[in-house]
């Protein structure tokens, strides 16, 4: 892989006490393309534009998907990713669903593992703080007809990250607009998810709630996710989350979340979920805590849920007796290499350089 790297950084400029998400970006980037059914070209240069042909079908048609993962640091500076494998796997699923090539496993990984080593200075060092890979590949030839692309091109850039949302959220249960649909994309991480979404929530926002809490698309009666993060909910003593299914992105977050519950002995239900169950606890005072998750977002409080114009606040639990607060705290130790890592999460880049 040619590495070209850039004369003078810019990490000077990088205020680390005052760190907003996706404002700005490491020195480097890592670029392949695919052309003629094969993967060549692979490189790191500095960060900076790209220019494609205006036929380029992510810009009509909107191939394009993506990933977002995590670099962090320990106290000794030793940089750790956080499950990168399932990044991969779960890039691969979007792109076929997509009609797009496959990234191959040494590709996706190399140009990860030494982009990340390179740009090393910019991950923050912090408990909390991480700097966040964004994964992306987008059809970048063809013709102006509605057909999938010939040429992709696959790209990684990072920008340092610290709470996606910087307070507990507002969230409303939506009842018209839905974010994915039976036999659509919403399982993937195809960029059109996050474009749909952008209206409705900023209804939402208008009304004075921070996310939307999606429901399915034909009855609105089941809960899916929350802006871009899965959820969980604290319910009769049990922590529920939607199963994933082809409208719910399958979280990596999630996941991890669950598994660590129930090695604490926590009562786990990965299930469908009605938003009549929900508005029944929040009545009864039996919903004690809701909470989103993502890479992104990490965990995520919710503090009032809104349904039909009933505005339900939730319990105020101080923080550290939550579930929400034990869990990421459970999270971000293995994360930041302090505690054991039982299920063999983190994976250190000195090992693979
Ligand atoms: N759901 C959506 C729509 C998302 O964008 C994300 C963020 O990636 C998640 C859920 C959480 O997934 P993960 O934990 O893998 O980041
Ligand atoms: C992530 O958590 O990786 C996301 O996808 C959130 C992003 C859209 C900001």
């Amino acid at each position: 892989m040619r590495i070209e790297k850039i004369l003078q950084s810019r990490i000077e400029k990088m205020d680390f006490k005052n760190i907003s998400f996706g404002h700005q970006y490491s020195d480097h980037m890592f670029c392949s393309e695919y052309k003629n059914g094969k993967w060549k070209n692979s490189i790191i240069k500095p960060f900076g534009n790209i220019m494609f042909s205006p036929i380029s079908p992510v810009f009509h048609y909107g191939q394009a998907v993506f990933e977002g993962m995590k670099a962090y640091k320990d106290k000794n500076e030793e940089v750790f990713l956080f499950r990168p494998k399932e990044n991969f796997k779960r890039i691969n699923k979007s792109a076929i669903r997509l009609e797009m090539p496959t990234i191959p496993l040494d590709i996706f990984m190399n140009g990860l593992i030494k982009l990340i080593d390179l740009d090393r200075d910019w991950i923050p060092k912090n408990y909390g703080q991480s700097l966040y890979i964004r994964p992306f590949l987008i059809a970048t030839n063809g013709v102006l007809s509605a057909k999938p692309s010939k040429d992709y091109m696959f790209i990684i850039i990072s920008t340092p990250a610290d709470s996606y949302y910087k307070y507990p959220l507002k969230i409303k249960i939506e009842e018209k607009y839905s974010r994915s649909s039976s036999g659509g994309v919403g399982f993937t991480k195809a960029a059109g998810n996050y474009a749909s979404s952008f209206y409705p929530t900023r209804l939402a926002n208008e009304e004075g709630f921070d996310q939307i809490l999606w429901t399915d698309s034909s009855t609105h009666t089941m809960i899916e996710e929350s802006g871009t993060m899965n959820v969980f909910f604290w319910l009769k003593n049990k922590l529920i989350t939607p199963k994933a299914n082809e409208n719910i992105l399958s979280g990596i977050t999630c996941n991890s979340i669950i598994d660590l519950a129930k090695k604490e002995g926590i009562y786990v239900e990965k299930r469908d979920l009605s938003v009549s169950e929900i508005i029944k606890g929040l009545q009864k005072g039996e919903l004690k805590e809701a909470f989103g998750c993502g890479t992104a977002a990490v965990i995520n409080y919710f503090k009032m849920i809104s349904y039909k114009g009933n505005n339900f606040v939730l319990p105020d639990i101080p923080e550290n007796q939550r579930i929400s607060f034990f869990l990421k705290k459970s999270l971000l130790d293995i994360q930041h290499n302090l505690s054991e890592d039982p299920f063999g999460w983190r994976f250190p880049l000195k090992r693979f350089l």
